[in-house]
C-alpha cells in the first residue's frame, strides 16, 4: 500500500504543478489583454488599504446652520460611517432634555443610517462619583422616551478623561460603567463604548472598551513618535478597536500629502479625526474638513 500511495502522491503532485503553470500562463496572457488602464484604475482604488469611521468630537453649539459642514458630507458620503460625539452641557446637560436646539438637530443627524451618535460623559479619570457617571447615562438613554422621539437618541457613551496608569480600581470602575451602558436599553442597538485617554493606555483597559482614543494631540506630536508606528507597540491590540485625533495639521498637508497621512492612519486605527485647525479644534470645522471626509471616502 506505501508505494502505490507515494507514487500515486507524486502523479498527483506533477498533475499540479501542470495546472499551476497553465494559471501562471492564463494570468500572464490576462495581464496583457486587459488594458493597462484598468489594472491602473483597480491599484488607485485599493492603495488607500482599510476603510475608517470618520471619527466627529462635535463640541459646536448647534445654532442654526452650525452642523451645516457635518450634515453635508453625511449625505455625500452615505458609504462612510460616521461616529459623532455630542456634548450638550459637559454631558446631557442639567434637564432630562437638552434645549430645543439639540432637540431640533440630534435627530437629524440620528435619522441618517451612516451616523452612531455618542453622549459625551465625563469621568475625571476615573474618580467622578461612578453614580453622577451612570445619571449622565441614564439621562441620554431616556431622551427618546422623555421626548416621544426615537430618533433624538444616541447609541452609546464616549468616556472622556479615562486614566492611562493600571489600577484594579480603575479597571473595575470602566467595567462597571461598560456593563451599566451594554445594559441600558435606550442606548441601542450599539451601546457602544468609548474611551479616551487620548494617549496609549494600559492595555488591560483596552478590552473594557469597543474603541479607546489613543491618540489626541497635534500633528507635530505625531510625526515626533513616528506616526502610526506608535500604534504597533500596542499590545495585543487590533485597529478595529482603536481611534486617533490628529490636530494641528499644517496647511501645507493637503492633496497627494494628506493622503499619505490618512492611509497611515487608517492602517491602524478605525475611527480617525484629522483636522488643521490648531485653536478651538473640536468647536467648528476647518476649510479642510469636507476634503478630509472626502480621503476617508476613498
Ligand atoms: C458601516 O457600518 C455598517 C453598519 O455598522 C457596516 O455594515 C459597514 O461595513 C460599515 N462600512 C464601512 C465602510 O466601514
Ligand atoms: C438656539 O440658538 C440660538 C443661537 O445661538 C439662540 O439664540 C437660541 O436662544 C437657542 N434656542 C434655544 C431654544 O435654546
Ligand atoms: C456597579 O456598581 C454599582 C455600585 O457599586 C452596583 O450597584 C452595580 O451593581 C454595579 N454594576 C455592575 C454591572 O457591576
Amino acid at each position: 500500500m506505501e508505494p502505490e500511495k507515494h507514487v500515486s502522491r507524486r502523479w498527483r503532485e506533477r498533475r499540479r504543478s501542470k495546472i499551476i503553470l497553465a494559471t501562471l500562463a492564463s494570468i500572464a496572457l490576462l495581464a496583457v489583454i486587459i488594458p493597462p488602464a484598468v489594472v491602473v484604475t483597480l491599484r488607485k482604488k485599493n492603495s488607500m488599504g482599510p476603510k475608517s469611521s470618520v471619527f466627529v468630537p462635535l463640541y459646536v453649539y448647534p445654532a442654526a446652520e452650525a452642523w451645516a459642514p457635518l450634515e453635508k458630507v453625511i449625505s455625500t458620503h452615505p458609504e462612510v460611517n460616521f461616529t459623532v460625539v455630542i456634548n450638550p452641557g459637559s454631558g446631557p446637560g442639567p434637564n432630562a432634555l437638552p434645549d430645543g436646539n439639540y432637540t431640533r438637530e440630534v435627530p437629524k443627524l440620528a435619522a441618517h443610517g451612516n451616523v452612531r451618535l455618542l453622549g459625551y460623559v465625563a469621568t475625571t479619570y476615573a474618580t467622578r462619583d461612578a453614580s453622577l457617571v451612570r445619571r449622565d447615562i441614564e439621562t441620554y438613554a431616556a431622551w427618546p422616551e422623555k421626548s416621544s422621539n426615537p430618533d433624538l437618541a444616541v447609541r452609546g457613551i464616549f468616556f472622556d478623561e479615562t486614566p492611562q496608569q493600571y489600577s484594579d480600581k480603575a479597571l473595575a470602575y470602566l467595567q462597571n460603567l461598560t456593563d451599566f451602558v451594554k445594559a441600558t436599553p435606550g442606548l441601542g442597538p450599539d451601546n457602544f463604548v468609548v474611551h479616551n485617554p487620548g494617549v496609549i493606555p494600559d492595555s488591560r483597559y483596552l478590552p473594557s472598551a469597543d474603541s479607546t482614543v489613543v491618540f489626541e494631540a497635534s500633528y507635530a506630536t505625531f510625526q515626533e513618535r513616528h506616526g502610526a508606528k506608535l500604534f504597533e507597540a500596542i499590545p495585543n491590540s487590533r485597529r478595529g478597536q482603536l481611534c486617533a485625533v490628529i490636530h494641528s495639521v499644517p496647511d501645507s498637508v493637503e492633496g497627494s500629502k494628506l493622503r499619505g497621512l490618512v492611509k497611515q492612519v487608517r492602517r491602524v486605527a478605525d475611527e480617525v479625526f484629522i483636522t488643521h485647525l490648531s485653536t478651538d479644534y473640536y468647536a467648528s470645522f476647518g476649510d479642510r474638513w469636507s476634503e478630509f471626509v472626502s480621503v476617508m471616502a476613498l
